[in-house]
């Protein structure tokens, strides 16, 4: 038996993932630290196609044809690791190792350059689309050498989802590419759920509108511009009722977000490119500052609100939809834009038309937005920021005047909207002619000597501050 594929990790991601790739004719070696796991993937699921069972990885790399490919699902980190080392030493030149976790770009870029000085492939690829979208068809979003994709390409994309026919799996760029960019993915899909959070948040609390008829206006909102798999499970969610208590099951939920550490990731790798993501920056804090329950129980005594016990605004709901719709558009256009600094900094060509093409369909980001997104890329004419894009320069100006309503109105009401309103600062100082950063400069120059440019000069300048405060040129330290 010729294995077109080994898998060895087989928790459900591995399981579906191995699962997938049978349903689509490939014969798939199987292989897991405890056999059992194997063992009950067979008994349940043997029949939808041609497996073969494995022991070891010794195995495992003997059932496969040449050059191997063998997909590793296990935990990021340190287990992904100690497999390499376990497995490298049984391949040969040319073969291929994947890694279909959530693993760190980082980590792939070493791991990468380490297993190509033995002559093997390493690709990492970033799998969207939670466990259904494993077995059914995920987003792929594959790193890693151009070579390897050659062997690997057709079948990944034939495990992918499929938007139109489209595959939505792509050749994303070397090394660390494609989890970098699964990363980004990440990073939007926070913000993408906070600001139906604070949208959530605006309606209750603001305009008093229960959780069940909140599930039929996600329900009307997902049949336009908003539609999306995150707004159409948003109204499953908040339809759903405690069998135990009968109350809206959003209620019994604690209130504190968890979350697995690519949203942080996100944001400290934007850190380091000095890449302004505010809008996924506030969707992580956001998490963190619902996780510090002592402290907000003990806010609840100290910490005075004064606020105002306005009227939400005649159209509050529209105004609020048309607030999520820009803030959204916002976390995109950061995400993307952090993917262009990255290119740069990485030495990746991403073709930002193909990596929004593959969000189209499979992953938890899918919204009929992406397909516009897709467009804007494609043109010749490739906007500096998606936010130009006339299409959404357009859609995002008649948005404006809902969006400072319902900031305004958060604000009064004193309810947190960090993402609404931090998108919407991000839009005015994108917008600004002049910035308050000339006093920072002024600032730094005082205290440190940091230096400025100067509008009406080339060069950059110090002004003798504990002197005659006269001007002399200096040398750019930034
Ligand atoms: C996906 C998801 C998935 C991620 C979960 C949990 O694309 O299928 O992004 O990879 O693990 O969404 O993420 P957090 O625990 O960080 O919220």
């Amino acid at each position: 038996m010729s294995a077109h594929i080994g898998v060895t990790g087989l928790a459900v991601m591995g399981a579906n993932l191995a699962r997938n790739f049978a349903r689509n004719g490939y014969t798939v070696a199987l292989h897991n630290r405890s056999v059992e796991k194997t063992d009950a993937l067979l008994n349940q699921h043997g029949d939808e196609g041609d497996f073969v069972r494995t022991e070891s990885l010794q195995e495992l790399v003997d059932s496969l044809q040449k050059p191997r490919r063998v997909l590793i699902m296990v935990k990021a980190g340190k287990p992904v690791d100690s497999v390499i080392e376990q497995l490298t030493p049984l391949l040969e030149e040319g073969d291929i190792v994947i890694d279909a976790g959530n693993s760190h770009y980082e980590d792939t870029r070493r791991r990468e350059a380490a297993l190509a000085e033995k002559g093997l492939h390493f690709v990492g690829i970033g799998v969207s689309g939670g466990e259904e979208g494993a077995l059914l068809g995920p987003s792929i979003m594959p790193g890693g050498s151009r070579e390897s994709y050659d062997s690997l390409g057709p079948m990944l994309e034939k495990i992918s989802a499929k938007y139109d026919g489209d595959p939505c799996c792509r050749w994303i760029g070397t090394d660390g590419a494609g989890h970098f960019v699964k990363m980004v993915h990440n990073g939007i899909e926070y913000a993408d759920m906070q600001v139906i959070g604070e949208a959530f948040d605006l309606l209750r609390s603001g305009a008093g509108i229960e959780p069940a008829e909140q599930a039929e206006i996600f329900t009307e909102w997902n049949k336009g511009e908003l539609s999306s798999f995150l707004i159409e499970i948003t109204a499953e969610v908040l339809a759903h009722t405690d069998a135990k208590t009968s109350k809206p099951f959003i209620d019994v939920v604690v209130d504190s977000a968890g979350q697995k550490g690519t949203g942080r990731w996100t944001v400290v790798s934007a850190l380091e490119l000095g890449s302004p993501v505010s809008g996924i920056a506030e969707s992580v804090f956001a998490r963190g500052l619902s996780s510090q329950r002592d402290q907000r129980a003990l806010a609840q005594d100290v910490l005075a609100g004064h606020e105002q016990q306005v009227q939400v605004p005649e159209g509050f709901v529209e105004d609020v939809r048309q607030a999520l719709f820009a803030s959204k558009l916002v976390s995109y256009a950061q995400g993307i834009d952090m993917l262009t600094s990255a290119a740069k900094e990485y030495g990746w060509e991403l073709k930002l038309d193909e990596i929004a093409s593959l969000w189209r369909a499979g992953c938890i980001i899918r919204a009929e937005l992406l397909d516009d997104i897709m467009k804007a890329y494609a043109d010749e004419d490739r906007p500096e920021n998606l936010l130009f894009a006339p299409a959404f320069a357009e859609a995002i100006a008649a948005a404006v005047p809902a969006w400072r309503r319902v900031v305004a109105t958060a604000v009064q009401l004193g309810i947190p909207v960090p993402v609404f309103s931090s998108s919407l600062a991000y839009y005015d100082g994108l917008r600004r002619k002049r910035l308050p950063a000339a006093l920072t400069q002024g600032l730094r120059d005082l205290f440190g000597a940091h230096t400025y440019r100067r509008v009406d000069a080339e060069g950059t300048f110090h002004t003798q501050w504990s002197g005659d405060k006269s001007e002399v040129e200096a040398v750019d330290t930034h």
